[in-house]
């Protein structure tokens, strides 16, 4: 079983030894390895039950530590750098060759990202390679925002969690690449794409949904509960859905009365912050519960609204 602490030095040492060890973001927890290693790589694909096709991405101290494995910063996508890390973004960069396949599936590119969390920085400026880290949860499943998540999903395949607390942001980094001199986000989250624009001007989102995304994180049926969802209107979905038990999850008052039913306000204030750090919390704690099905409410589609309803209509599939 899986040790959880605040070890730094502990799992410093794991790393270095080639094993994965799961580290707290602000965003989400990943399970992370030496990124240079591939071997260590394919024991996060392993822990993960992952498939190859998914790359992972990369997470380093600093944006001047960046260069040493990738050739060229955009300079729209260094402004962003610039200003949002450390921090919930996600570059797709071209990579040297010191990033194995293994780690970007083959791609080209490879994504990178500064964290904030003081932790996982700790850990980052003390060791002399990056940590590739995708969320530490099983592949298909909500990603963890608490140490204790991953111990119950994860805890028999990996050595050590370093327990960073609750993730302060709660929804993955936004991903954000440039194609054909064109500004391109392919995954909505913990950044908005007003503050993105507010930076660098009108960029274009590409969230594709096929079966062979170039994102998997794209996938439709990503960040899945095991219980049905359903998103829309919460009064409509209530009335034909009355007869079983149903879990809501709701953004600001309710428009009816659900008196008697599990109830999960995001935020009772309409803060999109405060509903982003509640989201999978609230998904999990639905998806344990005895309620049939789990019903949402879509929230309006500004801020941090848009990876929100984003995650909860995948959740539905
Ligand atoms: O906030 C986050 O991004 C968290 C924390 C741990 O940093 N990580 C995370 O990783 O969400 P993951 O693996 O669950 O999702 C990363 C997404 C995947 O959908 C992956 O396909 C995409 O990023 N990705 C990574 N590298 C890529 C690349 N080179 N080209 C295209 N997509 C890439
Ligand atoms: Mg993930």
């Amino acid at each position: 079983m899986a040790q959880t602490g605040k070890d730094i030095q502990k799992a410093k040492q794991l790393l270095i030894g080639g094993e994965p060890v799961a580290i707290p973001t602000e965003t989400v927890y990943g399970l992370a390895a030496n990124a240079f290693n591939a071997q260590a790589v394919a024991k996060i694909f392993e822990a993960k039950n992952r498939p190859a096709f998914d790359p992972l991405i990369v997470h380093t101290h600093s944006l001047e530590s960046v260069y040493d494995f990738v050739t060229e910063i955009h300079p729209q996508l260094l402004k962003l750098a610039n200003v949002f890390w450390p921090g919930p973004l996600t570059l797709l960069l071209p990579k040297k060759n010191k990033i194995p396949d293994l780690t970007t599936s083959g791609l080209n590119r490879v994504g990178v990202r500064v964290p904030s969390h003081p932790l996982t920085l700790q850990l980052l400026q003390q060791l002399a390679f990056p940590l590739a880290a995708p969320s530490a949860n099983p592949f298909g499943y909500i990603s963890p925002t608490t140490a204790a998540h991953v111990e119950k999903q994860l805890g028999d395949k990996i050595p050590y969690i370093l327990d960073g607390g609750n993730c302060e942001v709660g929804l993955e980094s936004t991903i954000v690449g440039e194609e054909n001199g064109e500004i391109i986000i392919y995954r909505l989250g913990g950044l908005s794409v007003d503050a993105i624009e507010n930076i660098i001007g009108s960029v274009s989102i590409q969230l594709n949904q096929s079966s062979n995304p170039k994102a998997p994180g794209q996938l439709k049926s990503h960040y899945a509960p095991k219980k049905p969802v359903l998103t829309g209107n919460v009064e409509e979905l209530y009335h034909s859905h009355s007869h079983l038990k149903i879990g809501f999850i709701i953004f600001g008052e309710s428009a009816i009365d659900l008196k008697g039913n599990l109830v999960k306000n995001l935020s009772s204030t309409q803060n999109y912050h405060e509903a982003a750090a509640n989201l999978f919390c609230f998904l999990r704690e639905l998806d344990e519960s005895d309620v049939d099905i789990i019903i949402c409410a879509i929230l309006p589609g500004m801020d941090l609204g848009l990876a929100i309803n984003d995650r909860l209509r995948r959740a539905a599939g």
